[in-house]
């Protein structure tokens, strides 16, 4: 069986013993192993600063039984699936049609601009990225930004900026 921490030159990536009991139920949970990619990615990404790295992928590859290539296409078609280290709190503003309509673009240049970060940055505490994304299917309520796993909807700077602070401190003590 594969070791759950692998060392290559960019990264170290851990699973929890609760994470390698995930991946193992996965696999048994479906007919076809490959529908457990997605989930396992998930959990993998979870446990590991918010993205699933080179090494996340061999991981996977060598206790699924599924080639890399094929776990990687679905980590790049996926866009939840972050191939780049993200902070602790995951900031991403939807800047399509009805959020741009309705000011997201402007708002994730303001929010960029305030925190002093390029989209897809993480701040040098480790705690913010904010990333600019498409459609998140919640355009009723826009603009719209989602932290982590939570929405955050009919936003405006301010508003947004409030939202942030407030768990920026939460999660920074
Ligand atoms: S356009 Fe922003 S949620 Fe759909």
């Amino acid at each position: 069986m594969a070791e759950a921490n692998i060392q290559n030159k960019n990264n170290l990536f851990q699973l929890s013993p609760e994470g390698k009991e995930f991946v193992q139920g996965e696999l048994s949970r479906y007919e076809n192993k490959y529908s457990a990619i997605i989930p396992c990615l998930y959990r993998c990404q979870k446990e590991n600063q918010g993205w699933v790295s080179p090494a996340c992928i061999r991981y996977l590859s060598q206790i699924m039984e599924i080639p890399e290539a094929h776990i990687w296409e679905v980590a790049k078609f996926y866009t939840m699936f972050n191939k780049e280290p993200v902070g602790r709190l995951h900031i991403q503003v939807c800047c399509n049609i009805s959020c741009a309509l309705n000011g997201g673009r402007e708002l994730a240049d303001h929010l960029c601009q305030t925190y002093s970060l390029n989209a897809g940055e993480v701040s040098s505490d480790g705690m913010l990225t904010i990333s600019r994304v498409e459609c998140l299917g919640s355009c009723g309520t826009a603009p719209m930004m989602q932290i982590n796993e939570s929405y955050h909807e009919n936003l405006n700077p301010e508003k947004a900026e409030q939202i942030i602070n407030e768990l920026r401190a939460k999660y920074g003590s």
